[in-house]
Formats: C-alpha cells, sequence, structure tokens
C-alpha cells in the first residue's frame, strides 16, 4: 500500500475511533500526528490500526484502567472498524445494500469524490454521516460556501473547504450536493454558469439536490443554464439523523438516469440509515414525515417528558426514558413486522392503566392532530415549491 493510501486507511480509522461512542470520551487524537491517538485510561498511544487497537483493549493494563472507570464492553472492537475492514493493503470503503435499505451489491465508493455547495447545517448532518459510516474519509470530501462561517467545522473533521470554490467542486467531484435554501439557488446556478464556463468537469457527474421545493425539471434547467454537462440529477429527502447514521431518505430522479448513479446514491444514502427511491410526486409529503416528521416526535417526547414530571419524576429522568421509550417502540415497530395497532392491542390489559391512557389520547384527538400535522406541513411544501418556481 502507497505511504498516502495508508495514511488514509489510518485517518480513517482514527476518525471512526474518535466518534464511535463506545471510545470517544477516552479515546483522543495526538496532536501533530493523523495516524495515532491516545488512551486517556492508560496514557498509551495506538498507532490507526485495527491490529494495535485489538492489542491494546486486551492488554492487562488497559482492561483494570477501563474496568474501573466503569468500562467493561471495550474488550471488542466497534462494527465501524470490524475486522471485516482489512487492515492493510485496499481501502474498504465499498458496501453493500440491504434489504431494509442499509448498506448489500458492493458498490465502490473509494475512488468518489463528494463535493458539498452550500456548508450549512444539512450539508454538515450529511458529511458526518458518511464520514461516521466510513464509506469515505474526509480527504474524498470537499465543501465551499461564499462565506467562512461554517468552515472550521469542516476544517476540523479534515475536510478541504474553500470559499466560493464552486468551480473546484465542478472540477474535482464525482458527486455534488446542492445544499442552499431555495432562494439561494437560482444565483449559485447564475455563478456557476460564469465560474464553470470552460471548467474541466469530471466525466458522468451525479447532482444530489436537497434543496427543498425546487423539481428535477427546474434543477436540469437550471444545470443546463449553468453549462453543466449531462450530470444525473438527483432530489433527495432527510433529516439531520443522518449524523447519527440513523435518518432516513427518499431519493427521485430523471428517467435518463442510469443504474450505476442510482446504485451509487442508493449508497452513500444508505450508508447513514434507510433509504429508498420514491416518485417526485410523493417528495412533499415525504418532506413533510421524515424532514418536519422529527420535530414533531421532538414536541411528544417534551410532552411525555413533562406528563411525567407533573406526575413527581425528576426532568432529566423524565426526558431520558421518554426519548427511549419513544425508540423502543419505534423499533418494536421496524423489528416485529406488527402493525401498531396489534403492538398497542397488546399491551392494554382489560380496565388497565395503559387503555386509560390510551382513552385520553382519543378524548383529545392525538391522532387527528398528527394527521393534520403532516398534511398541514406536506400542503405547506407544496406552497413553498410554487413559490419557488415563480
Ligand atoms: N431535503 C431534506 O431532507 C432537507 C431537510 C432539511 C432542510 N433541507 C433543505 O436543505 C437546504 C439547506 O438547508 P440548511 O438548513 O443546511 O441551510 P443553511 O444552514 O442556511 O446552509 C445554507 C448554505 O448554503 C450556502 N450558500 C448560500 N448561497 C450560496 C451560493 N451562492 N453558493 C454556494 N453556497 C451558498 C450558505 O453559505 P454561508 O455559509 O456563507 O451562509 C450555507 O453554507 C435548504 O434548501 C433546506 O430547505 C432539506
Amino acid at each position: 500500500m502507497s505511504t498516502a493510501r495508508r495514511v488514509d486507511y489510518q485517518q480513517k480509522f482514527r476518525f471512526n475511533w474518535l466518534n464511535d461512542p463506545k471510545y470517544k470520551d477516552w479515546l483522543k487524537p495526538v496532536e501533530n500526528d493523523r495516524s495515532r491517538a491516545y488512551c486517556t485510561f492508560c496514557r498509551v498511544g495506538t498507532y490507526a490500526k485495527l491490529s494495535d487497537l485489538k492489542k491494546h483493549l486486551i492488554s492487562k493494563k488497559h482492561r483494570a484502567a477501563a474496568e474501573k472507570h466503569g468500562i467493561r464492553y471495550a474488550l471488542s472492537p466497534s462494527p465501524s472498524m470490524s475486522s471485516s475492514q482489512p487492515e492493510q493493503g485496499h481501502l474498504s470503503n465499498t458496501f453493500e445494500m440491504g434489504e431494509n435499505g442499509h448498506s448489500s451489491g458492493r458498490i465502490p465508493l473509494a475512488d468518489t469524490v463528494i463535493g458539498f455547495i452550500g456548508a450549512g447545517k444539512m450539508a454538515q448532518s450529511i458529511a458526518q454521516g458518511l464520514l461516521l459510516s466510513g464509506v469515505v474519509i474526509p480527504s474524498q470530501v470537499y465543501a465551499t460556501a461564499p462565506s467562512t462561517s461554517n468552515a472550521e467545522w469542516w476544517r476540523n473533521r479534515g475536510v478541504d473547504f474553500c470559499q466560493k470554490s464552486n468551480t473546484q467542486i465542478v472540477n474535482v467531484c464525482d458527486v455534488i450536493f446542492l445544499a442552499m435554501k431555495p432562494q439561494q439557488l437560482p444565483s449559485t446556478l447564475s455563478q456557476l454558469a460564469v465560474e464553470a464556463a470552460g471548467v474541466r468537469q469530471k466525466q458522468k457527474q451525479i447532482v444530489i439536490s436537497v434543496v427543498s421545493g425546487v423539481t428535477l425539471s427546474q434543477l436540469s434547467e437550471g444545470l443546463v443554464a449553468a453549462r453543466l454537462v449531462e450530470p444525473m440529477i438527483f432530489r433527495i429527502v432527510t433529516n439531520t439523523a443522518a449524523e447519527i447514521r440513523k435518518s432516513c431518505s427518499v431519493y427521485s430522479t430523471l428517467l435518463s438516469s442510469d443504474l450505476e448513479s442510482k446504485k451509487k446514491v442508493k449508497a452513500l444514502l444508505g450508508s447513514f440509515g434507510l433509504v429508498e427511491e420514491v416518485p417526485e410526486s410523493q417528495l412533499n409529503q415525504f418532506t413533510a414525515l421524515i424532514g418536519s416528521g422529527p420535530a414533531f416526535m421532538y414536541v411528544i417526547i417534551e410532552a411525555l417528558a413533562d406528563g411525567a414530571v407533573k406526575s413527581g419524576l425528576p426532568r432529566a429522568l423524565a426526558l431520558k426514558f421518554a426519548a427511549q421509550m419513544v425508540s423502543g417502540a419505534s423499533s418494536m415497530v421496524l423489528e416485529s413486522g406488527k402493525h401498531p395497532g396489534q403492538l398497542k392491542d397488546e399491551v392494554c390489559s382489560p380496565a388497565g392503566t395503559t387503555i386509560h391512557g390510551i382513552g385520553e389520547l382519543e378524548n383529545r384527538g392525538v391522532r387527528a392532530a398528527m394527521m393534520n400535522a403532516i398534511q398541514a406541513a406536506a400542503n405547506r411544501c407544496q406552497e413553498l415549491s410554487q413559490f419557488v418556481s415563480k
């Protein structure tokens, strides 16, 4: 393996370690050496290699120190650095899309360069999900924006952030995410039209828009005007849970998009959560469900915690358990394959506590409120997309 590839490989591992919930509290970066990290329990350094970490985790010194801190699980490497990843040799950022839409068909992403035009919240969530999953490493990612207000976030993760550098993105990236506000898109495309004229463009480029409300045909017209040559165009809806790899994403694309580009987009989005292809006509409804839905759930979780506090529980515990309970209920629906109505019936005993609570929810119209919330958000999304198109 060449030195550059080995360093890339070690950086990827180190990045995974430093962000893995199992390790991040005690494994810290060695300043000025991107290939090493050190253990704050034992005060020893380890190279970003699976064998070094394994040796370290099973050393007597580390086990004693970790157990003192109540950490017993530190003996097995996490999935993000499991032995399925080669220790030496080629980079392992190929992965598979499974039945549930998560990462199976091996898609090579080791040579895919990703660029973000627009470097704000949404771009950061997606980039964080991609980097955490390990499908790409920081040196494969570029970001640009008109100002440097978000530069630090990208540079802290080893990503090349260049201000006002749309042309660099067009020049070097295979996949370009458009991640600006809808009203900022026209100016971005006009800038591109001027700047990208004459710029050598990568072959078979994929453009993925996260910009709400801008249709595939509008994107297509805008990109032709911006002189981008025949990119494969995708529109996606996702949410900020991408940054913890618990997102759900849908994408739509034009009939002209080839299978290879669809697989690549599915692989990228699948690296940070569920993913499905859907008709473009459904994107407003999906924006309401998976884009706005998390906010609705935050309200519900907060209200559940408030109820628990009202009935005497301490706030911090109430909130933590409300959130975990909602997460558990979601997993039951996804993993048991049972209808939520059946799951609900299974926990409502005659004249019991739960059916009394359900009765109150029905009296207050919670079901209708949730249905109307999704519909109102979808309608608003429709209105906004008409506004964007004017
Ligand atoms: N599809 C989805 O699932 C989903 C979910 C949520 C949000 N969204 C959409 O995602 C988009 C981004 O939202 P956000 O919350 O990330 O916005 P944000 O935090 O405001 O970020 C917007 C970014 O675009 C940059 N920008 C502005 N004009 C530009 C130009 N001419 N060229 C290049 N970059 C430019 C901004 O630059 P500065 O840093 O210099 O300000 C900023 O970095 C929005 O369209 C939003 O509706 C989509």
